[in-house]
């Protein structure tokens, strides 16, 4: 919450206010005060006190105990090898022509840079013909999910007349019936990023959920029906408040963090301003609950998060004019129509994904671990440590 309503503040009124929040969200957490100080003063290393704060983030010590581990990183120069371009014509009829590895590498429409960081861009060099579509990169993650915490850092999301870029996870099978979750995704100059879920028939959005975002309406109603073959494949979306979470605005600060948590509790998505995102997030710890509430979420009463999406590989592309940026066109504010914009490659170049990483996190049981199961995992030696420590001191006091 505190950070989401810090997105709009100037950023030094940001940096304070954000670690009073942290402060007051650990003080909240930590139910033995006296192991706490005792655990801080016996000189633990860095990763064990915040193992400590994480796990007494829990209620209590049932099966509901876990923390988010890292699974995959996606970044630097090894960014791209587990990503599989796509290279077919565009299901949401957009003009544009995705192109292969080979050649995205070869033109610089995808690379990273000396300092690792990522980039992927729509043809911002190519004066095209009237009805030529323009060269892009629509790229898909080997890896499937069936859960998970999906954290993207960002410098750059792309945006401009007539460009329709997103972020988005996809179910293996049969479309919708094994869901999307758009977690980035808009049109033109917009300024307001939009999730959106499509999904089979039996899905719809919770509307008084607890979310700050505002439900995305139909001919007046808000759209709550999730299913993909429904209101022409609208999907049920959810648009975030903040100005600065979407194109020219989150660009110019510089970017931020967007995270999507699915699991059995439903799937929920948060973003950050650069000057707002939590230390837990930087450090690789991540914790939702200290996170406030998302800006969207999908409640697993009007839809079970686990049986509507099934398989999901991780998207990212940039598409231009097509279903929902060509058709939105002539009421966007944008000059001309969206073909004759097409042509000229100097309205693309704010067309391109800049990334730091993409991390996938997982939810290990800590229950699980002081049982025997999971000693496979590198985190489960510090926490068996740590829950040694705890009753140590415990039996102390
Ligand atoms: C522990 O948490 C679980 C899940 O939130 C809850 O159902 C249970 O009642 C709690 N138990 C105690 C003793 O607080
Ligand atoms: C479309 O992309 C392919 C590479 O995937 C390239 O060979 C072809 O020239 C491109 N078409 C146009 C019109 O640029
Ligand atoms: C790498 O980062 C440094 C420091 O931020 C910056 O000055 C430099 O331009 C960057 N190099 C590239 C290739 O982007
Ligand atoms: C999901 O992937 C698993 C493993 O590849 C496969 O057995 C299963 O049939 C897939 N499910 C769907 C719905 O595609
Ligand atoms: C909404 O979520 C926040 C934290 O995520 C919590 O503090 C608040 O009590 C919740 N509100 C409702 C009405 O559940
Ligand atoms: C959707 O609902 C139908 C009818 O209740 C049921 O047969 C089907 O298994 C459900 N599908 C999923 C993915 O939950
Ligand atoms: C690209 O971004 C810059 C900086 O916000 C802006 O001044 C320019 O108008 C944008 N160009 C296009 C074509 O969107």
């Amino acid at each position: 919450m505190l950070s989401q309503l810090l997105l709009d503040l100037p950023s030094i009124t940001i940096h304070s206010q954000n670690y009073a929040g942290h402060q007051q969200v650990s003080c909240r957490n930590l139910r033995f005060g006296a192991i706490a100080l005792l655990l801080l003063s016996s000189a633990l290393s860095g990763q064990a006190v915040s193992l400590e704060e994480r796990s007494s983030n829990l209620q209590n010590a049932t099966e509901s105990s876990f923390v988010w581990t890292i699974q995959d990183t996606y970044a630097g120069k090894t960014f791209f090898d587990t990503f599989t371009f796509f290279t077919y014509p565009d299901p949401t009829h957009g003009t544009v022509n995705y192109t292969t590895a080979d050649f995205a590498f070869a033109n610089g429409l995808a690379y990273v840079d000396d300092n690792g960081t990522v980039f992927m861009k729509g043809d911002d060099t190519t004066q095209l013909a009237a009805g030529v579509y323009r060269n892009s990169v629509r790229i898909s993650s080997q890896a499937q999910y069936n859960t998970g915490l999906f954290i993207l850092d960002l410098n750059r999301a792309p945006w401009g007349c007539g460009v329709w870029p997103a972020w988005w996870t996809v179910g293996g099978g049969q479309w919708p019936y094994t869901g999307e979750i758009d977690i980035i995704e808009g049109v033109h100059d917009n300024e307001h990023n939009q999730v959106t879920w499509h999904t089979g028939p039996n899905c719809t959005l919770t509307q008084n959920a607890n979310f700050t975002g505002t439900i995305v309406t139909t001919n007046g109603q808000p759209n709550l029906d999730c299913d993909g073959n429904n209101n022409g494949n609208a999907g049920c979306g959810i648009t975030e408040w903040s100005q600065a979470s979407y194109g020219p605005t989150f660009d110019a600060a510089g970017g931020g963090v967007f995270a999507m948590k699915w699991d059995d509790t439903g799937i929920a998505v948060w973003s950050f301003y650069r000057q707002a995102v939590p230390q837990d997030v930087v450090q690789g710890e991540p914790s939702p609950d200290l996170w406030g509430p998302p800006v969207a979420l999908l409640e697993p009463t009007g839809c079970d998060p686990i049986a509507n999406f099934v398989n999901h590989s991780i998207v990212f592309d940039i598409t231009f004019c097509g279903d929902w940026a060509g058709n939105s066109y002539a009421t966007s504010g944008c000059p001309g129509t969206c073909p004759d914009r097409l042509m000229d490659p100097a309205n693309f170049v704010n067309a391109s994904w800049s990334i730091n990483s993409l991390k996938v996190y997982k939810k290990v049981s800590l229950i699980g671990v002081t049982n025997g199961a999971g000693f496979g995992h590198p985190v489960s030696w510090s926490v068996i440590g740590m829950l040694a420590l705890l009753s140590l001191i415990s039996m102390a006091i």
